[in-house]
């Protein structure tokens, strides 16, 4: 065994020493060689009477054991006075162990100014008494070991002790700053929460009584006697210590978010409540408050944390934007014909989506869902905002590299809704730039109804500082001859029309914006391509009931042209899920790829 722990020619002082927890420290030091002051009031547990016997008789138990100890009969709340004593008859203090307490439980709506004075003058001014009249003497000699008596209490709360819990919460606050002041003259202060069947302990009924003989005064000592050792170094801990169990505390915080000042408001708090509140792994720790702040400065100095010149991600991360649209059966309607539906008149499959006459029969295309988010980019490319506050990639250079749509329930022939959109990532392709942006969308009453993720792709905006990920090449179709195969031809004024839908960019209608782009005349939408694409799924695995779509994604291989017949190769993969690609048949290029539709497996209510 290693080398024992000893305490020759060290004075301490133990306050409340005449019984309990306090009784088993003293005789702990005291039979390892240091010269104690056995300090005890000599009161009831709720602090009533005086009595010298308690500790004289600790005193004498030393003694009889070899060692060497005096008597103290002050309360602490004269605290000067016990350190008198030790001075008087050991002329020194290495050791101070702040143990003395009462209780004055009652629920708080019952407490009086007296119950709650009393239980701080105790615990908090009796350990600022002694600690303020040891500082000195153990700053001038550069050691001292100083253990407060804290609770658990103090850490979780207790029902029936608010003044109590204050008292030892306030003790666990005392030491952190102590310790951080005693570090530079080698004071190590630390705090402990016992748990031991002591006489306050039983006569307050808090534990329960089968464990009271596995709970013993005497097994908090020894982590005390090590905390009050020479070779300790440890200061500004809080340990837990009972039963045989010993643990040491420390607090946790969130990641956290750093929203952006300019924007503060209660909403902003509630929208980012998850996130602030959620514990993680990226949760830190600090060892001191120093170490706490500094972080937090650093953190706060450098907003660009985690992105670069075009996207700032503690912002982006952090940032919200709301936005309320509206649609009726012409709207749905009309972006039924923009995506090619009931070209033919005479042929009464796709005439529900463009006859309100119908009535309850009357459906709206699923991917009409997509209106809303090409509506907050182009809201955003028209202000000249960012579409997130931190978000600023620019706009001109984006491309829409993938569409991915989850319907949560069919659209209603019309509706009212508030789209909620947020930063899902920002990704570093190398020369490029990607992000993602998630769009929630709810009916006016807050049910939700569809989601968008909108995968922009920005070549030549670096993504240097910005999140690296590989690329997956997904939904790739089976070698196998496709399971259906659907053809529409597009009109050449077919981007005109699919336009009136709210998509306005003009690269889609004028002939100079293209070409001053580069292309050699306006090409057609990518999200309407991505409508004829669920059209034709809808017709060869819903039996063209459009409630059973469930979601699609795809990603924009290439550009088409108005008037390019647009087939849709489709493989079943399982009853509810079909890998789809889409060809511009003359020009033999593949426009969608990646792609896969889902289906509900029947319609959802
Ligand atoms: P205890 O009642 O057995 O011992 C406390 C001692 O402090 C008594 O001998 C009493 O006479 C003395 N005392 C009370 N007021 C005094 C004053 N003003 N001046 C000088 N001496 C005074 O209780 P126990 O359990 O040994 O408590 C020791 C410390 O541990 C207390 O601070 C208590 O709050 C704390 N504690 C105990 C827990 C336990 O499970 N036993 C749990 C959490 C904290």
């Amino acid at each position: 065994m290693s080398e024992e722990i000893r305490f020759d020619g060290k004075v301490a002082i133990v306050t409340g020493a005449g019984n309990g927890l306090g009784r088993a420290h003293a005789l702990l030091l005291g039979a390892r060689g240091a010269k104690v002051v056995v300090n005890d009031l000599g009161v009831s547990t709720d602090g009533l009477g005086a009595s010298s016997a308690a500790a004289d008789a600790v005193v004498a138990e030393i003694r009889a054991l070899g060692g060497e100890a005096v008597a103290d009969h002050h309360s602490v709340t004269e605290g000067e006075k016990i350190v008198a004593t030790a001075l008087e008859a050991f002329g020194t203090v290495d050791i101070l162990i702040n143990n003395a307490g009462i209780l004055r439980d009652t629920s708080f709506h019952k407490m009086t100014e007296e119950q709650w004075d009393l239980i701080q003058a105790v615990h908090v001014k009796g350990a600022f008494r002694l600690t303020h009249a040891v500082w000195p003497i153990m700053r001038e000699k550069g050691y001292g070991r100083i253990v407060m008596t804290a609770s658990g209490t103090g850490i979780y709360g207790n029902f029936g002790q608010c003044n109590y819990g204050t008292a030892k919460a306030g003790l666990i606050g005392f030491a952190s700053s102590l310790a951080l002041e005693g570090a530079s003259k080698n004071i190590r202060v630390n705090t402990i929460a016992p748990i031991a069947a002591s006489r306050m302990v039983i006569a307050s009924g808090l534990f329960p009584e089968e464990l009271h003989d596995k709970l013993k005064v005497d097994d908090v000592a020894p982590l005390v006697g090590w905390l009050c050792s020479e070779q300790c170094q440890d200061t500004g801990g809080l340990f837990e210590v009972g039963g045989g169990f010993h643990a040491k505390y420390r607090w946790e915080r969130s990641q956290g978010r750093l929203l952006h000042t300019n924007t503060l408001s209660p909403e902003l708090v509630r929208d980012n409540w998850e996130r602030i509140t959620r514990f993680d792994e990226h949760s830190v720790h600090h060892s001191n408050g120093g170490e706490g702040f500094t972080e937090l400065f650093a953190r706060m100095a450098s907003p660009a944390k985690g992105g670069n010149a075009f996207v700032d991600m503690e912002v982006a991360a952090n940032a919200v934007s709301y936005l309320e649209t509206e649609y009726d059966q012409n709207d749905a309607a009309l972006y039924a014909l923009a995506v090619g539906a009931a070209k033919d008149p005479l042929d009464r499959t796709e005439l529900l989506y463009v006859n309100e006459f119908t009535g309850d029969d009357f459906r709206v295309l699923p991917t009409m869902a997509v209106l809303p988010a090409t509506e907050v980019f182009l809201r955003a490319a028209k202000s000249g905002e960012p579409q997130l506050e931190g978000l600023n990639l620019p706009f001109a250079k984006g491309l829409h590299g993938e569409q991915y749509t989850v319907m949560y329930r069919p659209l209603p022939p019309k509706a009212k809704l508030k789209h909620t959109m947020r930063l899902k990532s920002a990704i570093d392709k190398g020369k490029s730039s990607v992000s993602v942006l998630a769009i929630e969308t709810t009916d006016e009453h807050g049910t939700p109804l569809f989601y968008n993720e909108v995968t922009g792709f920005y070549p030549g905006v670096p993504g240097a500082g910005l999140e690296r990920v590989a690329s997956e090449e997904i939904n790739v179709p089976p070698a196998r001859v496709p399971d259906a195969v659907l053809a529409d031809q597009t009109d050449v004024n077919q981007a005109l029309l699919y336009r009136l839908c709210g998509d306005w960019n003009p690269m889609h209608v004028d002939p100079d914006y293209a070409a001053k782009a580069g292309y050699e005349k306006p090409f057609l939408h990518g999200l309407c391509t991505f409508g004829y694409l669920g059209r034709h799924v809808i017709k060869a695995f819903c039996d063209n009931d459009s409630r059973l779509f469930k979601s699609v994604r795809a990603r924009f291989a290439s550009i088409v042209m108005p008037g390019d017949t647009l087939e849709t190769r489709m493989w079943r993969e399982s009853a509810t899920r079909i890998i789809v690609e889409m060809r511009a048949v003359e020009r033999d290029v593949i426009v969608l790829k990646n792609g896969a539709v889902e289906l509900f497996e029947s319609v959802p209510g």
